[in-house]
């Protein structure tokens, strides 16, 4: 304590201040992490699907090159795209044996599902090997120039 300290002086921030500053930061914390979610599910995101006729931009071909793929969202779905010899097709990516998201794999060529082995054709979707009980299903691709679409069926 310096020489010009008072020893009864009322701190400059009382101990009550701070503790009130506390609960109100902790009401307004805990009102925001009720009202947030809420507020996200009453407002829907917004679809990638807006705009273009219904159509929903995937990419650029220049970024797919020839036997590539990629899983690209189409609104709330993931779709496998796959540039092939035939151009690039589009197969939903949701696995048909328990619903696992596909992959396409460079090693082998082939569209794969890491949850059981499933591997699926990458240019028809048709199964190739394991326990999936039926192809990925088709997505119509538009490709407009350098862009490409995905048609939603
Ligand atoms: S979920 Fe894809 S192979 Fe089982």
């Amino acid at each position: 304590m310096g020489p010009d300290a008072q020893p009864n002086a009322k701190p400059a921030v009382s101990r009550r201040r701070v503790l009130r500053w506390l609960l109100g930061f902790s009401v307004i914390s805990t009102a925001a992490m009720v009202v947030t979610p809420m507020v996200g599910f009453i407002v829907p995101p917004k679809s990638t699907a807006a705009g273009s006729g219904g159509k929903v931009p995937a990419g650029k071909v220049a970024d797919l090159p020839l036997g590539k793929g990629k899983v690209v969202p189409m609104g709330s779905k993931p779709v496998i795209l796959v540039s092939t010899e035939q151009g690039i097709v589009a197969h939903s990516a949701i696995c048909t044996h328990l619903g696992c998201i596909v992959a396409f794999d460079d090693l082998s060529g082939m569209i794969v599902c890491p949850c059981h082995d499933g591997r699926f054709n990458p240019a028809t979707g048709a199964v190739v090997s394991g326990p999936p009980p039926a192809p990925l299903p088709h997505v119509t691709v538009s490709v407009e120039g350098d862009d490409i679409f995905l048609v939603p069926g």
